[in-house]
């Protein structure tokens, strides 16, 4: 069992950076870059609040491939530069989206989601996958919140 707590409502800052923390010792030891993923986006899922969809996207080749995720089914081949997925692993650049429907191009893989956040993990400067959230919310997510899935972004590189 894995025993993690950490409040949810506590200051972005703080709660991203115990997460980060969590996920590294969650990985530590273990070289599945499968079970890495499922356990980093379910550390998510738990503790990030107002999402409908939180996993990652692997670079493959030159699109992104479904990878393990918490929500809805999803598109499973993205190609670099579409949607804000696509975006993201064209450009190695965080997008912080607060409208999904004035993004050009966004890819509507849960009618719910009203705004995203998709976050490059990146290797020796090449984007191997990026993270992607999901909320129902408009304009759920901030500068922290991208600083802080950043942070676990970093941990994934080290992972997977
Ligand atoms: N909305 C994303 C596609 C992935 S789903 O949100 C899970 C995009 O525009 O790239």
């Amino acid at each position: 069992m894995f025993d993690f707590a950490a409040d949810p409502d506590q200051p972005k800052p703080m709660l991203y950076n115990a997460l980060a923390r969590a996920a590294d010792a969650l990985v530590e030891g273990e070289r599945d870059t499968v079970a890495n993923m499922a356990n980093i986006a379910a550390l998510i899922w738990q503790f990030v609040p107002r999402l409908n969809w939180a996993g990652f996207y692997r670079a493959v080749g030159d699109e992104l491939v479904l990878g393990p995720f918490i929500g809805k089914p999803a598109c499973i081949r993205i190609p670099f530069g579409r949607g804000v997925c696509g975006t993201a692993a064209a450009t190695g650049a965080t997008q912080l989206v607060a409208d999904v429907h004035a993004f050009p191009g966004h890819i509507a893989c849960d009618a719910d989601s009203r705004s995203e956040l998709v976050v490059p993990v990146l290797a020796h400067g090449k984007v191997i996958a990026v993270i992607d959230l999901d909320s129902p919310e408009p304009a759920r997510f901030d500068e922290a919140d991208a600083a802080g899935i950043e942070w676990l972004a970093q941990v994934a590189a080290r992972a997977i």
